[in-house]
C-alpha cells in the first residue's frame, strides 16, 4: 500500500486552465475525498492520478515512485467509474476475473480473490448472470469487486454511487467506507455531494475552479471554514451570511438593521481588527426560538416568517430581519406560519467571520 502526493499539479486543454497547481498529500490507508461543485476538476485531478489523462505540470507520487510519465496499468491503482463499465458479455465472475487473467495470474488464486470479494460485497449467488441481469446496486457492487480483486495500492472512485437512488446510495456509502476500514486500502473518493464527502472520507479536499479552498477532517471543515466557499458548501441548509462593520474597538458586529454583541470567544479576533468590513456567518442549527435550550452567550432577534418547511424531526424556517433573510432549523413541534413573528436567539460562540474582500477566515 502507499500514499499518494500531488506537487504543483497542473492541468491545461489548450489555453483552458483546469487545475492550476494542486497540492494534496494523501497518507497511507487514508480515506480521502475530492469535493466540489461540477465543473472544479475532480475528475481531472482523479484521471490524472490514475494516468487516465497527461499532467501540464508538477509531480505526482505513488508510494515512493514519481508516476507522471508511468502508463495506467503500472501504477499499481484501480479505478471504479461512475458508468460501472462492465463488460456486457461477460458473466460476474468472468468480469471479476478479467484484470486478474490478463496479468496471467493462476487460476486457483484468481478463484479465491474472487470469491473472497464476491462474498465480502454479498454479491456471491450472482457470479453466474450477466450485468443486465442486476440492478443498479448490484452492478456497483460488481464495480468495487473488480478494483478490490486487483488488490492495488490505491483505490479511486469517480462518483461511483451517482447512479443510485437516494436510499441505495446512503446504504452503498456505508458499505465502501467498512471496506475501506477493514481492507485499509489508500482511497481517494471523488464526489460533487457534500453529504457523501462529510459521511464517508477521514479528510475532505475542498476544489472550486481547480484549487484547492480546504483539507481537512470534516469536522475541521464544518467548525472552522477556511473561506466563505467552504463555508457555504459545507452543511445544509447552508450557512447564513449577513454583511456587518467591526465597531466599538471589536465589541460589536454591525449590520445594516441589527447589532451582535461580540462574544469573548471572538474579542481576541475582533480586536485586532476594529473598523474591518466582514461577512458574518451563521449556521441554520445555531439559530434557536428563544425559550429553547442553548449555548453559551446569545443575541435576541425578533424576525418574521416567510416559509417554513417542516421536516419531520426539524423545522427549516427562512425567516427576515431587517432585509437579512436568516436560515433557521426549528423545533419541529411549532410549525410557524407565514407572516408570524417569531423570537430567535443567535449562538454567538458559533459565529464565523471572513474579511469581506478576502472572504477569508479571520482567525
Ligand atoms: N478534454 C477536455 N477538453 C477541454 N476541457 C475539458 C476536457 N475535460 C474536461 N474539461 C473541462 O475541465 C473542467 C473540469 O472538468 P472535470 O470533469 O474534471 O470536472 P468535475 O469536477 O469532475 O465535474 P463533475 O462534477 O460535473 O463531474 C470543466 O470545465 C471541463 O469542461
Ligand atoms: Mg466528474
Amino acid at each position: 500500500m502507499a500514499g499518494v502526493t500531488l506537487k504543483g499539479v497542473q492541468k491545461r486543454f489548450d489555453k483552458t486552465v483546469v487545475i492550476k497547481d494542486l497540492d494534496l498529500d494523501i497518507k497511507e490507508h487514508e480515506f480521502m475525498v475530492l469535493v466540489g461543485p461540477s465543473g472544479c476538476g475532480k475528475s481531472t485531478a482523479l484521471r490524472m492520478i490514475a494516468g487516465l489523462e497527461e499532467i501540464s505540470g508538477g509531480t505526482i507520487t505513488i508510494g515512493n515512485r514519481v508516476v507522471n510519465d508511468l502508463p495506467p496499468k503500472d501504477r499499481d491503482i484501480a479505478m471504479v467509474f461512475q458508468s460501472y463499465a462492465l463488460y456486457p458479455h461477460m458473466t460476474v465472475r468472468e468480469n471479476l476475473e478479467f484484470g486478474l487473467k490478463i496479468r496471467k495470474m493462476p487460476q486457483a488464486e484468481i478463484k479465491k480473490l474472487v470469491d473472497n470479494a464476491a462474498q465480502m460485497l454479498g454479491i456471491d449467488h450472482l457470479l453466474d448472470r450477466k450485468p443486465r441481469e442486476l440492478s443498479g446496486g448490484q452492478r456497483q457492487r460488481v464495480a468495487v469487486g473488480r478494483a478490490i480483486v486487483r488488490q492495488p495500492a490505491v483505490f479511486l472512485f469517480d462518483e461511483p454511487l451517482s447512479n443510485l437512488d437516494a436510499k441505495l446510495r446512503v446504504q452503498m456509502r456505508a458499505e465502501i467506507a467498512k471496506l475501506q476500514q477493514r481492507l485499509q486500502t489508500t482511497t481517494i473518493y471523488v464526489t460533487h455531494d457534500q453529504v457523501e464527502a462529510m459521511t464517508m472520507g477521514q479528510r475532505v479536499a475542498v476544489l472550486k475552479d481547480g484549487d484547492l479552498k480546504q483539507v481537512g477532517t470534516p469536522m475541521e471543515l464544518y467548525d472552522k471554514p477556511a473561506n466563505v466557499f467552504v463555508a457555504s458548501f459545507i452543511g445544509t441548509p447552508p450557512m447564513n451570511f449577513v454583511a456587518a462593520t467591526i465597531t466599538d474597538g471589536g465589541a460589536t458586529l454591525a449590520t445594516a438593521k441589527f447589532n451582535l454583541a461580540v462574544p469573548s470567544s471572538l474579542r481576541g479576533v475582533t480586536a485586532l481588527n476594529s473598523g474591518r468590513n466582514v461577512v458574518v456567518g451563521i449556521r441554520p442549527e445555531n439559530i434557536l426560538e428563544a425559550g429553547t435550550e442553548t449555548r453559551g452567550e446569545t443575541a435576541a432577534l425578533q424576525a418574521e416568517v416567510e416559509i417554513a418547511e417542516p421536516l419531520g424531526n426539524e423545522v427549516v424556517v427562512h425567516a427576515r430581519v431587517g432585509d437579512a433573510l436568516l436560515v433557521a432549523k426549528l423545533d419541529p413541534h411549532h410549525v410557524p406560519k407565514l407572516g408570524d413573528k417569531v423570537d430567535l436567539l443567535v449562538e454567538l460562540n458559533s459565529l464565523h467571520l471572513f474579511d469581506a474582500e478576502t472572504e477569508r477566515r479571520l482567525e
